[in-house]
């Protein structure tokens, strides 16, 4: 069986941050901000819950399915409204879904693991599942860091996958995790987030690189085959770095990261929906998808877009 890509949707919240914003309360400037990561600006606001439920319902009306038909929602997010329930359930009630549901935390690859997470699920019996990314980073942010206030926004994606017979519209994954970097990039309870940006900069460069050779190895692709790269946006640099040294030119590259900033497990729905709108995602045309983030986490998957 295979897994297919019904319809997406998108939320970010109204408030835009701007980097001179920023430069206003912090030893910070425009300049240093985007020549080191690419960002501009970002958007700041909603929590993990309003933000789902937005994304969730658009990517619904974009499937164009009844919320009834919906067999499991999976959302992934490192910043849920609460310890407690789970961010999932509450946003499968705001959209009328009757049917479990549960967060994924895996970072900022979150919603690449909650995809590996629906696949599964397609596999064992269910039909249809609505995976959400959703991302409140701005309330664990401490605004008074200017190693971290510059770097994060709030946002959300997500996307209705459905079962189909044929080899559907995922070829590969290739997931991993190392536990042992846990303390490059992390946010204690009550805490704000930190991270050893170097660090995760140097680590991040290489397993982008190693998982996605992974994933295309497994599809049976080459980099040449790609038409589209859909990284995790952290940094313009890191995605530049990566895709250099997989011999893909940046102009194959989706960067959203200059007006959203890092969305975490929403910043590879946030790339999608922006290569939509501009007409790069092409039927029969094949991309990758690539994320990592705290954990340390990552995950790439080769796709095929059939719509
Ligand atoms: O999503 C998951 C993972 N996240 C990432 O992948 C992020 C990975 N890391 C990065 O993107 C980069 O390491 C950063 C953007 C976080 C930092 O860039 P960098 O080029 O590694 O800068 P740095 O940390 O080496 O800092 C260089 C200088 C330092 O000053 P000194 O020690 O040279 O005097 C910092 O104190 O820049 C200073 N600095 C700033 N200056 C102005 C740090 N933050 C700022 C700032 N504005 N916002």
């Amino acid at each position: 069986m295979g897994v297919r890509f019904l319809g997406w949707g998108v939320a970010v919240p109204d408030r835009i941050v701007t980097n001179d914003e920023l430069s206003e309360t912090l030893d910070t400037t425009d300049e240093w901000i985007f020549e080191r990561t690419g960002i501009h600006e970002r958007r700041v606001g909603g929590t993990a819950k309003s933000l789902g439920v937005e994304a969730g319902r658009r990517a619904l009306q974009d499937a164009n399915v009844d919320p009834l038909s919906i067999d499991f929602l999976v959302l992934a997010t490192t910043t849920p409204d609460r310890l407690i329930p789970a961010t999932a359930p509450m946003v499968a009630n705001e959209l009328g879904l009757v049917a479990p549901a549960m967060d994924v935390n895996a970072a900022c690859s979150g919603f690449m693991y909650a995809l590996r997470t629906a696949q599964g699920l397609l596999a064992t019996g269910a039909t249809r599942v609505l995976v959400v990314g959703s991302e409140n980073l701005s309330r664990w942010t401490d605004w008074n860091d200017r190693t971290m206030a510059v770097l994060l926004g709030d946002g959300a994606g997500a996307v209705v996958l459905e079962k189909t017979d044929d080899e559907g519209d995922l070829l590969s994954f290739h997931l991993g995790s190392d536990g042992s970097l846990a303390d490059l990039l992390t946010c204690e309870h009550g805490g704000t987030i930190w991270m050893d940006g170097k660090e995760v900069f140097r680590r991040a460069v290489r397993i982008v690189v190693e998982s996605a050779e992974h994933a295309m190895k497994d599809a049976n692709v080459t980099a040449d085959d790609l038409s589209l790269v859909i990284p995790h946006q952290a940094n313009v640099r890191i995605i530049s770095a990566a895709c250099s040294r997989l011999g893909i030119e940046m102009e194959r590259a989706v960067v959203v990261l200059d007006r959203f900033g890092n969305t975490s497990s929403a910043s590879i729905p946030l790339a999608f929906d922006d290569a939509r709108t501009n007409g790069r995602v092409k039927p029969g045309e094949l991309a990758l998808m690539t994320g990592f983030g705290a954990g340390m986490t990552w995950a790439s998957a080769v796709v095929r877009w059939s719509r």
